[in-house]
């Protein structure tokens, strides 16, 4: 892409190639997967258009911020940044090289002209549905305009999105994601999500695999399939037929060099027969699903339009684990949504200890505008809000822990992720998603190597390696 310094707005000056050095990028994702896997996205778009990674603020020349709306103050996170961005932008224009400040993401969606208005340093604003233009706000940006772009066409980003190269995908590790679905038509009466995702919006199964393919040829052996309702997936096969995600998996299965599959979030009233089979037939589908349920309570799932009660979750669980006997699961809660009772929260806690987690993420009710849930009279106080999570996350931990502790012992396929801390180390992951280092060489890195996990720390595992005992590879289970 074109280097040349472009005259900008009146009273900026010509931008870093002047200084003859490439302008660099710093991008800052808050939130979900699906922000850091967008992030990765934008930062191959910015690679192409000459922006080399910057590893804080102070040294880029585009600062890109991956707001996330989901939950607490976010936007007001957001402002906070921004405020400080504006000295940094400031103090630069005292010297020759410009600051562009560019806000992404939900918040970007659900408040781009406020951002705006309030906040006069920043360049460009887009909308997690209009990566893809970057390039051209960008442009517009440098000359003078301050472009909002939150548009709702997904098919175009995906189809336009550019694809980065080898050695790209490789430098970001061996593990990679997969955006497959976006956007949420359930409407939980808690969340914001339908409204600055949009609706539901399936990926053709062919550009799918042709992506996995590609990060496959790259040396990746893990993907993560994502989508806000990653299990309502129904893209086009090439005969024109929906495709349900159990399908899409066995496909993705048969990809060579492709080891390992997962798949984030889903929503209990998607799963379906073709998943649990493929949890039954498709021994690279890891056996971890993380499944929220938000509540055990059957009136507050009922207040928080979750389609579903607490019998038809437990019976998912059970169908999950008589596909798959081995299968750990985790999941999402919220303590505190409105008309939440003690009676509610006990449910809620009943439930924790009828499924047994390996992990999971809670979280106190935050009253989101816009949404049902924000509009309701009977708010529970902030200190019991704090009191319950507390309560519930001593229960989440206890059973983390126990879980891992079960490890001790086992031999694990753990799949060799990086170098570790010390020298001679190495870090990687079991099928379980549990952190684990071992003494081995880096040369392993991408490999999947049979693991005797020997000791569970807080947070992750040692292990030794036991090829010995598995001279042809992984081991069984
Ligand atoms: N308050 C608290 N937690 C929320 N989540 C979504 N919206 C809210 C909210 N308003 C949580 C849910 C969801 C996860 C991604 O974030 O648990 O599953
Ligand atoms: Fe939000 Fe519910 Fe959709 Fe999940 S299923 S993204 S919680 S509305």
């Amino acid at each position: 892409m074109s280097e040349s310094p472009e005259p900008i707005r009146g009273e900026r000056k010509p931008e870093a190639p002047a200084l003859n050095r490439p302008r660099r990028a710093f991008i800052k994702s808050y939130g979900c997967q699906m922000n850091v896997y967008d992030s990765e996205r934008m930062g191959d778009i910015l690679a192409l258009e000459g922006y080399g990674v910057a590893k804080s603020a102070e040294t880029a020349d585009l600062v890109l911020l991956n707001t996330c709306h989901i939950r607490e103050r976010a936007s007001e996170k957001v402002f906070s940044e921004l405020g400080r961005l504006r000295e940094l932008k400031e103090q630069r224009r005292a010297t020759s090289r410009d600051l562009l400040i560019a806000v992404a993401g939900c918040v970007a969606q659900a408040e781009g002209r406020e951002i705006m208005r309030r906040q006069s340093a920043v360049d460009l604003v887009v909308g997690p549905q209009s990566y893809h233009r970057l390039p051209d706000l960008l442009r517009q940006a440098r000359l003078n305009g301050r472009p909002i772009e939150t548009e709702f066409p997904v098919a175009d980003k995906f189809a336009e999105l550019p694809y980065p190269s080898a050695q790209r995908i490789r430098e970001r590790g061996v593990a990679a994601f997969v955006t497959v679905q976006e956007g949420c038509d359930k409407f939980c009466t808690f969340c914001v999500v339908p409204y600055t995702r949009g609706a539901e919006f399936s990926r053709p199964v062919t550009q799918v695999v042709a992506d996995a393919e590609r990060l496959a040829r790259a040396g990746i052996r893990e993907i993560t399939l994502l989508g806000q309702n990653v299990n309502a997936y129904h893209g086009e096969d090439e005969h024109g037929r929906a495709c349900s995600l159990g399908s899409l998996i066995r496909r993705l299965a048969e990809i060579q060099g492709i080891a390992r599959l997962r798949y984030t979030t889903s929503h209990p009233a998607d799963m379906d027969a073709e998943l649990f089979a493929a949890h039954r037939d498709v021994p690279s589908l890891m056996p971890y699903l993380h499944l929220p349920v938000q509540s055990g309570s059957d009136r507050v799932l009922a207040a928080m339009n979750r389609k579903h009660d607490g019998a038809h979750y437990l019976d998912i669980v059970d169908k999950v684990r008589a596909a798959r006997p081995n299968i750990a699961l985790s999941s999402d809660f919220i303590v505190g949504f409105p008309g939440e009772t003690d009676a509610d929260f006990e449910a809620t806690l009943a439930l924790i200890r009828a499924v047994g987690y390996a992990g999971a993420f809670s979280f106190k009710y935050s009253r989101r505008p816009g949404t049902p849930g924000a509009e309701r009279h009977d708010q529970v106080d902030e200190a019991v809000k704090e009191e319950r999570l507390a309560r519930l996350q001593a229960l989440l931990e206890e059973q983390r822990q126990a879980f891992n502790a079960a490890a001790v012992g086992r031999v694990a396929n753990v799949l060799i992720e990086k170098k570790g801390r010390h020298p001679g180390q190495i870090a990687g992951r079991t099928p379980y998603l549990q952190a684990i280092h071992l003494d081995g060489p880096e040369e392993l890195i991408g490999e999947i190597v049979p693991v005797e996990i020997i000791a569970a720390g807080p947070n992750s595992l040692s292990g030794r390696r036991v090829d010995e005992r598995y001279p042809a590879g992984e081991c069984p289970t």
